[in-house]
This record gives C-alpha cells, structure tokens and sequence, in this order.
C-alpha cells in the first residue's frame, strides 16, 4: 500500500475515531441528563414505581420517663410531649420508624435520601447511620448533623439533654432528610449477583401521638442507566474500539512503509549504482559511445512509459538497456574500435556480443528479460537481424524498444567510422526503416518525442549525470 494512503486512511480513522468519542460522550450526556435528575417518590401505603418501593413500619413503642428537672422548650407545647402514667411519673412515648427502601429496577440507583416530613409536635433523637438534614421550627434553625456526632455541640439547632439522650425539639411541618454516609451505599440493580438491593433506614423519635402518621415520606433518588443497553451507544462504542484498531493498525503499517521505503531506496540506489557503474565499464570499451548505454536506457524508459508500461516495467526497461550492450566488455577493442572497415570475420565478432551479452547475463534474474534485451536488440522488425532472425512481435518488446533507441542514439553520436548525423537524416532514417528495422509503432511514438523535446531532454540529463 502507497505511503499517502496510508496517511489518508489514518487521518479518515483518526477523524472517525474522534466522531466515535465524541458521539459517545453526547450520548452519555443525553443519558445522564435524561435520568440523572432526582426522581421523587411519594411513599403512601405500599405503592411502587418502576425503580423502587417503600415500606415503613413503626417498630417500637417504649415509655421514657422524664428527669424531674426537664424542662420543655419554650417552643412547644408541654403536653404534647410527656404524659403522666399510672405511676404518677411523667414520660414521653420513644418510637422508631423503619423505612425500607428496595431497588425493584434493573438499574442502580444513587444519591438516594428520605425526606420526612414531621407528621406531629415531637423529639428527634438519631437516626441510623448517615446524616440528617434538619429543618427546625418552620425553618427558623437549620443544621446537618451526623449521628456520630451526638451529643450535639456547636449546632444551630435547639436541643434539651434528658440523661443521657440529647432531643431536638421539632413541630409538625418541621423536615428532616436523611442522606445515607457518603452515599457509599447505592442500590444495587436486584438482578445483580451481589444484589444489595434493599436498605433500611431506623428514625428514633419521642412523642406521645399515637396516631403517627407513615405517609409523610418522600424518597429522591438517582437512577443509574446502564449505557450498555442502549443500541446506538453499542454502535458508538464499537464504531470506536473498531476505528481505534483501524487508526492503530494504520499507524503501525505507516512506520512499517516509512521504514521499508528506507529500505528499498537504498536497495535500489545500490542496484542502480552498481548497473550504472557496470555500463560506464561496457561504454569505456568504446571511446566514441561514452554514456551510450544510458542514453539507450533513458530513451527506452521514455519509450515504455509512452507505451503506458507499467512504472515497474519502465524501471526495468531502463536497468535492461544499461546492460544492452554487456557482451561487448568480452569483444577485442582493436575490432570495436577499429575506424575502418570490418572484415566479415571481424563483423561476426561485433554480433556476437548479443549471445555473450545474454550469457553473462543469464543469472541475473532478479531484473525480469535483462538476458531477452541484451540478445535481441540487434534482431529486426523484417526478419534480417540477428542472431535469431526473429520476425515481427517475435521480437520481445522489450529488444524492439532497445533496438529503436540504440539506432537513434547510434546516429546522434560520433563513431569510429562516422561523426553524428544530423536530425532530419535520422527522422528519415526513421521513417524509412519502419517495418524493416524498427517496429513502425515504436518508430512513431519515438518521433512524436523527438519533436516534443522529450528525447532531447534526456540527453541531456545523461550528460549532466
Ligand atoms: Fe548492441
């Protein structure tokens, strides 16, 4: 996979992956906003709601008599709070009120409190665990106070101490809302295997009405929806873990590519180098063809790539025409050299550097037809070349190719026997062998950038390479 798309696809996922997130921390919004306000339950008899039920109980009744001394808050009224029994001592009635809570939802719920409305003129003494927030005498006094802290100093309350016992003076409408410790105690959803689902709550309170009313209780709670159950949130959340792994998997591939590109550059400048180096050796046999070997290769690279090749053909196509000639370095320089005329001896000599080339180059396989370009880029179109005769597209493409650059450059160049020919005669010498030497196709896609100075330009980037 390219590099950039690599990039694109990781920045696609990382903005998917953020979308994900983001859409997930709405949804939690939305779901805490929809059911993290306190709902309120109003107890009367024994109803429940879809989250919770309640139940209270007055549990104990049990006469407290009062010290001599006591003296009753000037705020209430003496005789709603003491009687004198058959004993002729005064006392009050000590009562506690149970309120069980129980979770009946398949949610949890938190931040749960009771808020008692004083059904009567009456003694708050404690209340089990937790902390009570007390609204005394109509709101006149307020106070929190925890029943680990009795007895009560420094509170805005009024309270009497009777023994040992330390009353706060409350009158009907008074309110007292007691908040569990910290709310270290939610209820637990009743399905769950740890299930915690019910918490009773004891108020102790003294009075003598017994006509203690239990319909005064209200309980605000906290609902705690799992965001598991809802559909699109399980989208969200897969749609993240699923970007995040994309995003990761990217990431890494991204490094991997980034190193193997390294990598391969760096084969490929050794490969290249060592081709080039090569070919400079196959040039140096002939003093009149310096950088022959890459003109052919950069004239066949730009033949190939007009023939919409493959970019990797191209390459190869370059690296095979650096090697064309490589059966010459095994040719005596006297005959390549030789300014006159060739004996047919000497000439059969010349053409069999396309079967040495080939030969030499027989194991280097790692550059597919490197072998094919060095023995058949002397055959021609009409079947008169060498060494093979081939006809045609017996010819392989990629010798038909050479063979049209190597003439080309061949003509542009001074030899031993001739100096370069000028343009016109080689677009005639061109034209006129199309079909006989040269592919005719070949021949007219390489005219085209003989005139539009492609051919031209990568001369000229061979001599200032
Ligand atoms: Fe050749």
């Amino acid at each position: 996979m390219k590099r950039k798309t690599i990039v694109i696809s990781l920045i696609v996922f990382c903005i998917l992956l953020i979308s994900s997130y983001v859409g997930m921390k709405e949804f939690e919004k939305h779901v805490n906003n929809s059911d993290g306000a306190y709902s309120e339950y109003n107890y009367s008899g024994t109803n429940s709601d879809n989250y919770i039920s309640i139940s209270v109980e007055k549990k104990e009744s049990w006469p407290k008599e009062l010290p001599d001394d006591f003296v009753l808050d000037s705020h209430l009224d003496e005789n709603g709070f003491s009687r004198i029994n058959e004993a002729g001592i005064r006392e009050c009635n000590g009562r506690t009120i149970e309120v069980t809570l129980q979770n009946i939802s398949e949610y949890r719920i938190n931040k749960w409190d009771i808020v008692y409305e004083v059904p009567c003129d009456m003694y708050f003494d404690k209340a089990w665990n937790g902390t009570v927030e007390i609204s005394q005498f109509g709101g006149k006094n307020k106070d929190t106070i925890s029943t680990k802290d009795m007895p009560i100093s420094d509170t805005e309350l009024e309270y009497v101490q009777v023994d040992e016992l330390y009353l706060i003076p409350l009158k009907k409408g008074d309110k007292i809302i007691y908040h569990p410790v910290d709310f270290e105690y939610p209820l637990i959803e009743s399905q769950a295997a740890d299930s915690e689902s019910s918490k009773t709550v004891g108020l102790i309170t003294y009075t003598e009405d017994d006509s203690f009313e239990l319909n005064k209780f209200k309980v605000r709670y906290y609902v705690v929806k799992s965001l598991e159950e809802y559909a699109l949130y399980s989208i969200l959340s897969f749609a993240f873990m699923f970007f995040g792994i994309l995003s990761l998997a990217c990431t890494i591939n991204l490094f991997v590519s980034v190193r193997y590109e390294r990598m391969h550059k760096h084969d490929m400048e050794i490969i290249s180098q060592a081709i080039g180096t090569f070919s400079k050796f196959i040039d140096s046999k002939d003093k009149y063809t310096n950088n022959h070997s890459y003109r052919v290769a950069g004239y066949s690279r730009l033949i190939a790539k007009k023939l919409n090749l493959h970019e990797n053909e191209c390459e190869d196509i370059y690296y095979i025409g650096l090697l064309h000639d490589t059966g010459k370095v095994v040719i005596d320089d006297k005959i390549l050299n030789k300014p006159g005329r060739l004996t047919s001896q000497e000439y059969e000599v010349i053409k069999s550097h396309t079967t040495k080339g080939a030969d030499l180059l027989k194991d280097f396989t790692a550059i597919k037809n490197i072998a094919t370009g060095a023995l058949y880029h002397h055959e021609r179109y009409d079947g008169k070349g060498y060494p093979s005769g081939l006809v045609g597209e017996e010819i392989p493409l990629v010798a038909r190719i050479i063979c049209v650059a190597d003439a080309y450059d061949a003509m542009s160049s001074n030899r031993c026997y001739r100096a370069e020919l000028d343009k016109e005669t080689i677009i005639d010498q061109l034209v006129s062998n199309k079909g006989k030497q040269f592919d005719p196709h070949i021949v007219d896609i390489f005219l085209k950038c003989i005139e539009n100075g492609e051919v031209d330009s990568v001369r000229r980037s061979c001599i200032e390479s």
